[in-house]
């Protein structure tokens, strides 16, 4: 969802002094078609976890939600119920983290406009405001070196998993602990015969919260730029 040239191409570079500051060269739908495709099974899972970090306005996120919601449909087309819950299970399963506070606003808004067209829902329903919840816990604005928030608090990440009938649950984790994990999993690693849910507790959990709750936590600020973020 790279916004457009003039000449009709996308618009891989916002400016060259944010691209000496940071990076910034957004990645063409193409080549981020083709990278997806490397992992092609786990992209057209509904609850596999993707995490970008440094996700910019989303190029990887949307494509990744498109494939998981073509994967709703084909499993869950017929049930409205259970589509509309499976495609904000999606959307939980999709994390990202991004320095700039444009490409923040413009990742989440990308993001709940797919989710609400395939939905056809708007600002005024529930599946459309716990979407808007969910991005705006998901996809943070952040430094995914410092491992801190743009308000200088350790990131963390909620677990979000489908209970069933209408009901979701979440748990946090700090983002630092996460990155462990993989240590952790190491053969011969000392820790290596414990569980996981040993050694990564998690900060906070939740009651289950069925998509109401979740709508209720909700601030739209502004319906016409869908500007997303938490109470
Ligand atoms: C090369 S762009 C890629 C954007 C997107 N992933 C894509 O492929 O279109 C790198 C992005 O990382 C962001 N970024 C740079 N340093 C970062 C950091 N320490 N933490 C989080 N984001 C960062 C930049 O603002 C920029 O949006």
């Amino acid at each position: 969802m790279t916004p457009l040239a003039s000449n009709g191409s996308e618009r891989l570079v916002k400016s060259r002094q944010r691209v000496a500051d940071h990076g910034e060269v957004f990645t063409p739908e193409p080549i981020v078609d083709a990278m997806l495709n490397l992992v092609k099974a786990e992209t057209e899972r509904i609850d596999s976890r993707f995490l970008e970090t440094a996700c910019g306005s989303g190029n990887f996120l949307v494509q990744v939600l498109r494939r998981k919601l073509a994967a709703v449909e084909t499993k869950f087309g017929t049930s409205e119920f259970e589509k509309r819950h499976y495609a904000l299970l999606g959307i939980m399963c999709i994390y990202g983290i991004e320095l700039l506070p444009d490409n923040i606003v413009e990742c989440r808004e990308n993001m709940l406009e797919i989710l609400s067209d395939y939905l056809g829902v708007d600002e005024t329903e529930d599946f459309f405001r716990a979407g808007a919840f969910v991005l705006s816990q998901n996809i943070v604005h952040g430094d995914a070196l410092t491992m801190l928030t743009s308000d200088g608090q350790p990131i963390a990440f909620a677990e979000w998993g489908y209970l069933g009938k209408g009901k979701f649950q979440r748990r946090d984790f700090l983002f630092d602990t996460l990155t462990q994990s993989a240590a952790f999993s190491v053969e011969g690693n000392l820790f290596a015969d414990l569980g996981m849910h040993e050694i990564f507790k998690p900060l906070k959990s939740y009651a289950a919260m069925s998509v109401s709750d979740l709508a209720s936590l909700a601030v739209v600020k502004s319906v016409a730029t869908l500007t997303t973020d938490t109470a």
